[in-house]
């Protein structure tokens, strides 16, 4: 296992024991490595540099870098009231995110959920699916090429409450701004993205195995850049 990864421990939900985080079993949690809050690259420079990544290095994502990502994206920056890096209407945190990945020894290859309260990742389903999720994304080829791939996704049922007619805009807003984020955080990390807006939502949900309510808003396929 590479340093700074020995504090990725698995978290059996179910069971006191702790297991090795390769045989994760579906359910179980998966704490990430603590999140940097400093970095070497000026938000200057990373809105300068940041541009739509369609081609990757084929290496794997380490898991710090996959945490960092999905801290940028929806990590919780102050804890009381769990406001997070993006911002939220009302707070009332509509945004999922889901994650693909693959090519990790510590890891099995499949479909993980980021809880922000924890810094962690809760594994959903075993099995490499881009190549379903490629399909489901009119071909688009970045999508299998990438080892890990983002999937943000949206219930606006949660923001409704408060919004009503107004919450499924905010919803779409607030997707805007995680993307961002992974955007500027991939420019500091070195790591290329795009946003995929082109799929077909019900076959995306499929892959995704997604709960009714939830809408897939937005992929992101994550790679070392060239
Ligand atoms: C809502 C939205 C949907 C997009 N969908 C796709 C897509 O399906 N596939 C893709 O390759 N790029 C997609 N893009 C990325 C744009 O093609 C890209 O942002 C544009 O070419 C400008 O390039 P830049 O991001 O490098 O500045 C999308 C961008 C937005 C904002």
């Amino acid at each position: 296992m590479r340093p700074g990864l020995a504090s990725a421990v698995v978290v059996m939900l179910c069971a006191a024991a702790l297991g090795a985080p390769g045989q994760a079993e579906s359910g179980d949690v998966i704490r990430l490595p603590e999140p940097q809050r400093t970095g070497a690259v000026s938000v200057e420079e990373a809105l300068e540099a940041r541009r739509s990544v369609r081609r990757y290095a084929s290496v794997p994502l380490e898991l710090e870098t996959i945490g960092q990502l999905s801290w940028a994206a929806q990590g919780i920056t102050r804890p009381g009231p769990g406001y997070r890096t993006a911002p939220s209407a009302g707070a009332t945190f509509p945004i999922e995110i889901d994650l693909l990945i693959h090519g990790l020894d510590e890891l099995e290859t499949g479909v993980y959920r980021y809880l922000p309260e924890e810094h962690a990742l809760r594994k959903r389903f075993s099995g490499d699916h881009r190549s379903a999720l490629r399909w489901a994304a009119l071909r688009q080829r970045q999508v299998v090429d990438a080892p890990v791939v983002m999937v943000i996704s949206g219930v606006t049922a949660r923001t409704e409450d408060r919004y009503r007619g107004r919450a499924e805009r905010y919803v779409y807003m607030e997707a805007g701004h995680v993307a961002q984020n992974v955007y500027l955080q991939g420019v500091s990390l070195g790591v290329g993205t795009v946003v995929i807006g082109a799929f077909w939502d019900a076959q995306v949900s499929r892959v995704l195995r997604l709960e009714d309510g939830e809408a897939p808003l937005y992929i992101l396929p994550l790679g070392k850049m060239d």
